[in-house]
């Protein structure tokens, strides 16, 4: 049911269309979303934001990407959930940009756009054997630990292996590594999904690669994150110490960059001298100069992994701009598994209409403002469209980075509102049209006062259980609860 209790109220101001605020629609509801929301808002006291997600729930990556055993980095959502409460902010989940309303539609219906929808693709390796089953990118495993409802079904198999190979050093590697090898008893206070959950306590995992095509002066995790790997209890860490071993522009890599030494300095005392593993400790293994060359198929099971093939890499790069990349060698190595993880990098998605820059995997703009070919010569601006987030910038950044990412755009906002590029003196319908436009689309609007209910469901079930949450993960029962 299409809920409509907010629209009556603002509707009346629609009465006077001279008086009619600008209207501005963000589509997206992660960081990059609210916190350009949130700046608008405060920046612009005549604006209306309405912020629209696909999905029935709001937050982004931070519900179905943060580590469910990382809560104090979710207390975000409260400040999100406040802006959402503006009187001048209205949240719409289960709205596709893309299917539910396109491109053009929305833009006739608002003053501005602003994109924000994240990165929801991977980044492919191109190797042979991605589609054997048992090969996973990141995302799909991370958004099924997290109860994401598109990986409601996808039924990692941790049960037919005890080995877990995953490709990047990134902090997503390592937040898997992390759910992989984690005693279970620990992730059951936190809101995982219950069927991750059942899935991990009967998982016969036991050893999990870390594989980088570079060094461990190159591993593009932090160091928070790795030394919370390390110090997971009752396991058994392996460096090969050959590896540890630092090149001179290794050592000005380091000197330009605080986390590059603090991470090599982490790994370097991983492994004590001398240290022997106790029989029955779990494995982390960080394979240091490797590159993925092929996903081998099983000699037992037709169809799924069986292997994964790396080729031995050396460092090139000038030793002044300490720009190495990692170069094959010809040598290679099988390490047997039966469950891959690819971690190199998300990917944004593009929609019809939208200008796309396919090679880099963003919308391209400048600082904000969407732009129709980023080649300075044919560089042209499409007045009331903006772009924030890992759809601007490309895949990286914590939370926080989209908080400036957002001040950057809303200074394109405020400077065309300023010029009089952006008025108000051509009243769009705003979300009254979008919601009739979606209402005879059949759409099942989820409104705040719905997403309302999915959240004291969740907390309530979580409760029983002694939980943070217990996410509801298909979504069939998001929107039957959302719409009680
Ligand atoms: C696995 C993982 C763990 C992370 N952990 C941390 C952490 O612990 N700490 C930290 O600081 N950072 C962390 N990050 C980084 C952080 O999550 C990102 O910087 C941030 O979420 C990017 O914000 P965004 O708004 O651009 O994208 P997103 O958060 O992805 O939000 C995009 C939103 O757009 C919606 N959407 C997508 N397509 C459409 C469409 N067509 N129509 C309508 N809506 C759409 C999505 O449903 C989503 O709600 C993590 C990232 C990942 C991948
Ligand atoms: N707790 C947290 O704060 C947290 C948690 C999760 C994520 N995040 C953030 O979210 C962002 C995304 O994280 P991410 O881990 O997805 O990305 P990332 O940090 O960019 O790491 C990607 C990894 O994949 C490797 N890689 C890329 N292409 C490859 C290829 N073709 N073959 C082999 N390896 C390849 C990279 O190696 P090279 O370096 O050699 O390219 C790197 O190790 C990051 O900014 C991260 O910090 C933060």
């Amino acid at each position: 049911m299409v809920n409509f209790g907010k629209i009556k109220l603002i509707s009346r101001s629609f009465t006077t269309l001279s008086s009619a605020p600008l209207r501005i629609c963000v589509v997206g509801s992660g960081p990059a979303g609210f916190y350009t929301a949130e700046k608008i808002l405060k920046a612009h006291e005549g604006v209306e934001v309405d912020i629209i997600d696909r999905l029935p729930t709001p937050f982004g990556l931070v519900r179905s990407g943060v580590a469910p055993d990382h809560p104090e980095t979710k207390i975000v959502t409260n400040q999100f959930s406040r802006v959402a409460q503006n009187d001048r902010c209205s949240f719409f989940g289960n709205v596709y940009l893309g299917s539910s309303i396109s491109l053009p539609e929305l833009r006739e219906m608002y003053n501005a756009v602003v994109l924000a929808y994240g990165s929801e693709s991977d980044r492919s390796l191109g190797i042979p054997g991605e589609e054997l089953a048992g090969v996973h990118a990141a995302r799909e495993f991370v958004w099924w630990y997290n109860g994401h409802p598109d990986c409601r079904n996808l039924s990692p198999d941790l049960k037919n292996t005890d080995t877990a190979v995953i490709l990047g050093q990134g902090n997503v590697a390592l937040d898997i590594a992390r759910i992989l090898l984690r005693p279970t008893e620990e992730l059951a206070k936190t809101d995982i999904a219950s069927h991750a959950l059942a899935a991990l306590e009967e998982s016969s995992i036991r050893k999990v690669y870390l594989v980088g095509r570079r060094g461990p002066v190159q591993a593009a995790c932090t160091a928070k994150e790795l030394r919370e790997v390390l110090g997971i209890k009752n396991l058994a860490v392996h460096i090969q110490q050959a590896d540890l071993v630092t090149k001179p522009a290794d050592e000005i890599e380091m000197k330009n960059n605080r986390i590059r030494r603090r991470v090599y300095e982490l790994l370097s005392k991983a492994v004590p001298p001398g240290h022997t593993p106790v029989l029955g400790q779990r494995e982390l293994h960080f394979v240091f100069f490797r590159k993925p060359d092929k996903f081998l198929e099983s000699d037992d099971r037709s169809g799924h992994l069986g292997g994964v093939r790396l080729e031995k890499t050396v460092l090139k790069g000038d030793d002044e701009l300490v720009n190495q990349v990692a170069v094959g060698t010809g040598v290679y190595e099988d390490i047997s598994c039966g469950l891959a993880l690819k971690s190199i990098g998300y990917k944004s998605v593009a929609i019809d209409d939208l200008p796309f820059d396919n090679y880099k995997g963003i919308v391209p703009n400048v600082g904000g403002r969407v732009v129709t070919d980023s080649l300075q010569d044919h560089m042209q601006i499409e007045t009331g469209l903006y772009v924030c987030g890992w759809l601007k910038r490309g895949p990286t950044g914590i939370i926080a980075t989209n908080l400036y990412c957002a001040e950057e755009t809303l200074a394109c906002i405020s400077d065309d509102i300023n010029k009089g590029l952006l008025t108000s003196n051509s009243p769009k319908p705003g979300r009254e049209g979008l919601l009739q436009l979606l209402d005879s689309r059949n759409t099942k609007v989820v409104s705040l006062d719905a997403w309302k209910k999915i959240d004291t469901e969740e907390i309530r079930l979580g409760h029983i259980k002694n939980k943070p949450r217990e996410k509801l993960t298909t979504w069939e029962d998001l929107l039957k609860v959302a719409s009680e």
